[in-house]
Protein backbone atom coordinates (compact mmCIF):
# COMPACT_ATOMS: atom_id res chain seq x y z
CA UNK A 1 0.00 0.00 0.00
CA UNK A 2 1.27 3.52 -0.90
CA UNK A 3 1.79 6.15 1.68
CA UNK A 4 -0.93 8.56 2.54
CA UNK A 5 0.15 12.09 3.58
CA UNK A 6 -1.96 13.88 5.96
CA UNK A 7 -4.34 15.98 3.99
CA UNK A 8 -4.07 19.44 6.04
CA UNK A 9 -2.96 20.88 9.41
CA UNK A 10 -5.91 20.94 11.69
CA UNK A 11 -5.34 24.00 14.77
CA UNK A 12 -4.86 21.99 18.32
CA UNK A 13 -8.47 23.44 18.99
CA UNK A 14 -9.99 22.35 16.23
CA UNK A 15 -7.93 18.98 16.96
CA UNK A 16 -8.77 18.50 20.52
CA UNK A 17 -12.41 19.16 19.29
CA UNK A 18 -12.44 16.27 16.52
CA UNK A 19 -10.31 13.75 18.33
CA UNK A 20 -12.03 10.40 18.81
CA UNK A 21 -10.26 7.35 19.57
CA UNK A 22 -10.14 5.27 16.45
CA UNK A 23 -12.18 1.90 16.07
CA UNK A 24 -10.41 1.17 12.97
CA UNK A 25 -7.49 2.37 10.40
CA UNK A 26 -6.94 1.34 6.99
CA UNK A 27 -3.12 0.43 7.14
CA UNK A 28 -1.79 2.60 4.70
CA UNK A 29 1.78 3.42 5.53
CA UNK A 30 2.57 6.82 6.91
CA UNK A 31 5.45 8.46 5.84
CA UNK A 32 8.75 8.63 7.49
CA UNK A 33 9.14 12.32 7.84
CA UNK A 34 5.24 12.30 8.95
CA UNK A 35 5.85 9.90 11.98
CA UNK A 36 9.09 11.80 12.99
CA UNK A 37 7.91 15.00 13.13
CA UNK A 38 4.99 13.08 15.58
CA UNK A 39 7.51 11.47 17.48
CA UNK A 40 9.46 14.87 17.60
CA UNK A 41 6.37 16.59 19.50
CA UNK A 42 6.49 13.77 22.24
CA UNK A 43 10.14 14.24 22.67
CA UNK A 44 9.47 18.45 23.14
CA UNK A 45 7.11 17.68 25.76
CA UNK A 46 8.33 18.64 29.65
CA UNK A 47 9.19 16.62 32.35
CA UNK A 48 9.97 16.29 36.18
CA UNK A 49 13.57 17.97 36.22
CA UNK A 50 13.56 17.43 32.27
CA UNK A 51 14.62 13.63 33.38
CA UNK A 52 12.49 12.69 29.94
CA UNK A 53 12.35 9.26 31.25
CA UNK A 54 10.64 7.87 28.41
CA UNK A 55 11.44 5.40 26.05
CA UNK A 56 9.30 4.90 22.73
CA UNK A 57 9.20 1.41 20.11
CA UNK A 58 7.56 2.62 17.15
CA UNK A 59 6.13 -0.67 15.72
CA UNK A 60 5.44 -0.17 11.61
CA UNK A 61 6.06 -3.77 10.33
CA UNK A 62 3.46 -6.37 9.75
CA UNK A 63 4.84 -8.68 11.60
CA UNK A 64 5.60 -7.38 14.68
CA UNK A 65 2.10 -5.44 14.57
CA UNK A 66 0.69 -8.85 14.27
CA UNK A 67 2.73 -10.26 17.61
CA UNK A 68 2.00 -7.00 19.77
CA UNK A 69 -1.72 -7.45 18.87
CA UNK A 70 -1.45 -10.91 20.62
CA UNK A 71 0.35 -9.28 23.40
CA UNK A 72 -2.58 -6.83 23.48
CA UNK A 73 -5.66 -9.06 24.09
CA UNK A 74 -6.07 -9.20 20.14
CA UNK A 75 -7.38 -5.83 19.35
CA UNK A 76 -7.42 -5.45 15.73
CA UNK A 77 -6.38 -1.73 15.52
CA UNK A 78 -2.72 -2.84 16.95
CA UNK A 79 -2.55 -4.62 13.31
CA UNK A 80 -4.15 -1.83 11.72
CA UNK A 81 -2.57 1.01 12.32
CA UNK A 82 -0.10 2.32 10.16
CA UNK A 83 2.07 2.49 13.12
CA UNK A 84 2.36 1.96 17.14
CA UNK A 85 3.89 3.77 19.31
CA UNK A 86 4.83 1.86 22.50
CA UNK A 87 5.24 4.24 25.14
CA UNK A 88 7.47 3.23 28.11
CA UNK A 89 9.12 4.84 30.54
CA UNK A 90 13.12 3.46 31.93
CA UNK A 91 13.36 3.25 35.42
CA UNK A 92 16.63 3.65 35.35
CA UNK A 93 16.85 6.31 33.04
CA UNK A 94 17.71 8.82 35.88
CA UNK A 95 20.74 7.00 36.73
CA UNK A 96 22.07 6.92 33.53
CA UNK A 97 21.07 10.60 31.84
CA UNK A 98 21.41 12.67 35.04
CA UNK A 99 24.81 13.92 33.38
CA UNK A 100 23.26 14.31 30.02
CA UNK A 101 20.29 16.42 31.29
CA UNK A 102 22.96 18.70 32.97
CA UNK A 103 25.59 19.00 30.50
CA UNK A 104 22.51 19.73 28.16
CA UNK A 105 20.87 22.03 30.73
CA UNK A 106 24.35 23.97 31.26
CA UNK A 107 24.56 24.09 27.42
CA UNK A 108 21.54 25.92 27.38
CA UNK A 109 21.84 28.60 30.23
CA UNK A 110 21.23 26.28 33.06
CA UNK A 111 22.62 28.20 36.26
CA UNK A 112 25.14 26.00 37.98
CA UNK A 113 23.49 26.88 41.43
CA UNK A 114 20.57 24.71 40.01
CA UNK A 115 23.00 22.21 38.46
CA UNK A 116 24.58 21.59 41.43
CA UNK A 117 21.15 21.52 43.47
CA UNK A 118 19.70 18.89 40.95
CA UNK A 119 22.87 16.50 41.16
CA UNK A 120 21.52 15.84 44.63
CA UNK A 121 18.04 16.43 44.70
CA UNK A 122 17.48 13.89 41.50
CA UNK A 123 19.04 11.26 43.17
CA UNK A 124 17.16 12.00 46.63
CA UNK A 125 14.25 11.91 45.57
CA UNK A 126 14.07 9.13 43.01
CA UNK A 127 15.90 6.51 44.40
CA UNK A 128 13.78 6.20 47.24
CA UNK A 129 11.11 5.20 45.35
CA UNK A 130 9.25 1.53 45.99
CA UNK A 131 8.05 0.02 42.46
CA UNK A 132 4.65 1.01 42.47
CA UNK A 133 6.09 4.88 42.96
CA UNK A 134 8.19 4.41 40.49
CA UNK A 135 5.61 3.50 38.02
CA UNK A 136 3.54 5.99 39.12
CA UNK A 137 6.07 8.56 38.47
CA UNK A 138 6.68 6.90 35.09
CA UNK A 139 3.11 6.97 34.08
CA UNK A 140 2.44 11.18 34.72
CA UNK A 141 6.06 11.59 32.79
CA UNK A 142 5.29 9.03 29.52
CA UNK A 143 1.79 9.99 28.81
CA UNK A 144 2.65 13.90 28.68
CA UNK A 145 5.06 12.99 25.49
CA UNK A 146 1.96 10.33 24.59
CA UNK A 147 0.00 13.19 24.38
CA UNK A 148 2.06 15.51 22.57
CA UNK A 149 1.90 12.94 20.12
CA UNK A 150 -1.65 11.95 19.96
CA UNK A 151 -2.45 15.77 19.32
CA UNK A 152 0.48 16.69 16.83
CA UNK A 153 -0.95 13.53 15.32
CA UNK A 154 -4.30 14.70 15.18
CA UNK A 155 -3.67 18.45 14.14
CA UNK A 156 -1.62 16.90 10.65
CA UNK A 157 -4.58 15.09 10.15
CA UNK A 158 -3.84 11.49 11.47
CA UNK A 159 -6.22 9.47 13.26
CA UNK A 160 -4.93 7.71 16.81
CA UNK A 161 -6.06 5.64 19.01
CA UNK A 162 -4.98 5.33 22.56
CA UNK A 163 -4.02 1.67 24.25
CA UNK A 164 -3.83 0.70 28.11
CA UNK A 165 -5.00 -2.51 26.77
CA UNK A 166 -2.00 -5.24 26.96
CA UNK A 167 -0.11 -7.77 28.93
CA UNK A 168 2.50 -6.08 29.99
CA UNK A 169 5.05 -9.26 29.97
CA UNK A 170 4.16 -10.36 26.46
CA UNK A 171 4.59 -6.26 25.12
CA UNK A 172 7.90 -6.80 26.76
CA UNK A 173 8.84 -10.23 25.19
CA UNK A 174 7.57 -9.11 21.99
CA UNK A 175 10.07 -5.83 21.54
CA UNK A 176 12.79 -7.56 23.99
CA UNK A 177 12.76 -4.58 25.99
CA UNK A 178 15.26 -4.07 28.81
CA UNK A 179 13.87 -5.47 32.30
CA UNK A 180 14.04 -1.69 33.99
CA UNK A 181 11.10 -0.80 30.92
CA UNK A 182 7.59 -0.37 31.96
CA UNK A 183 5.00 -0.38 29.59
CA UNK A 184 3.03 2.65 30.00
CA UNK A 185 0.49 2.77 26.56
CA UNK A 186 0.09 2.00 22.99
CA UNK A 187 -0.65 4.86 20.53
CA UNK A 188 -1.87 3.84 17.13
CA UNK A 189 -1.58 5.88 14.06
CA UNK A 190 -3.29 5.85 11.11
CA UNK A 191 -6.11 6.87 8.94
CA UNK A 192 -9.68 5.45 9.77
CA UNK A 193 -11.38 2.82 8.11
CA UNK A 194 -14.95 3.15 8.24
CA UNK A 195 -17.04 5.21 10.55
CA UNK A 196 -15.92 7.18 13.38
CA UNK A 197 -16.27 6.08 16.90
CA UNK A 198 -19.41 7.61 18.30
CA UNK A 199 -19.04 10.71 21.13
CA UNK A 200 -19.53 8.92 24.21
CA UNK A 201 -19.42 13.42 25.47
CA UNK A 202 -17.76 14.70 28.90
CA UNK A 203 -19.10 14.71 32.34
CA UNK A 204 -20.27 18.52 33.33
CA UNK A 205 -17.30 20.57 34.27
CA UNK A 206 -19.45 20.65 37.84
CA UNK A 207 -18.64 17.10 38.44
CA UNK A 208 -15.42 17.49 37.74
CA UNK A 209 -13.81 21.10 38.25
CA UNK A 210 -14.05 23.17 41.54
CA UNK A 211 -12.70 26.72 41.92
CA UNK A 212 -10.76 27.55 44.90
CA UNK A 213 -11.03 24.46 46.91
CA UNK A 214 -13.15 21.01 46.62
CA UNK A 215 -16.80 21.63 46.02
CA UNK A 216 -17.08 25.10 45.01
CA UNK A 217 -18.23 25.59 41.55
CA UNK A 218 -15.80 27.33 38.89
CA UNK A 219 -17.86 29.90 37.65
C1 LIG B 1 -4.97 5.67 28.52
C2 LIG B 1 -6.07 5.18 27.63
C3 LIG B 1 -6.18 3.83 27.38
C4 LIG B 1 -7.16 3.34 26.50
N1 LIG B 1 -7.18 2.01 26.18
C5 LIG B 1 -8.02 1.57 25.24
C6 LIG B 1 -7.93 0.23 24.78
O1 LIG B 1 -7.07 -0.54 25.19
N2 LIG B 1 -8.83 -0.16 23.84
C7 LIG B 1 -9.76 0.68 23.32
O2 LIG B 1 -10.54 0.25 22.45
N3 LIG B 1 -9.85 1.97 23.73
C8 LIG B 1 -9.00 2.43 24.65
N4 LIG B 1 -9.04 3.75 25.05
C9 LIG B 1 -10.00 4.66 24.41
C10 LIG B 1 -11.10 5.15 25.35
O3 LIG B 1 -12.07 4.14 25.50
C11 LIG B 1 -11.70 6.43 24.77
O4 LIG B 1 -10.68 7.41 24.73
C12 LIG B 1 -12.88 6.93 25.59
O5 LIG B 1 -13.95 6.04 25.50
C13 LIG B 1 -13.34 8.29 25.15
O6 LIG B 1 -13.64 8.28 23.76
P1 LIG B 1 -12.96 9.32 22.77
O7 LIG B 1 -11.46 9.19 22.95
O8 LIG B 1 -13.39 8.91 21.41
O9 LIG B 1 -13.44 10.68 23.16
C14 LIG B 1 -8.08 4.24 25.92
C15 LIG B 1 -7.99 5.61 26.21
C16 LIG B 1 -6.99 6.07 27.04
C17 LIG B 1 -6.86 7.54 27.29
Amino acid sequence: MTAKTAKHEKTLSQAIRERRATPSFDGAPIPAEDLQRIVEAGLSAPSGYNMQPWRFIVVQSEEQKKRLRAASYNQGKVEEASAVIVACGDADGWRKDLDLMLYQGLEGGMPEGYAALARNSVPNYLSHFSTDEMHGWLNKEVMIAFTHMMLMAEVMGYDTAPMEGFEQPKVHEVLRLPMSYWVVALLAVGHLNGPDKFDGGRFDMRHTVFAEEFGKPLK
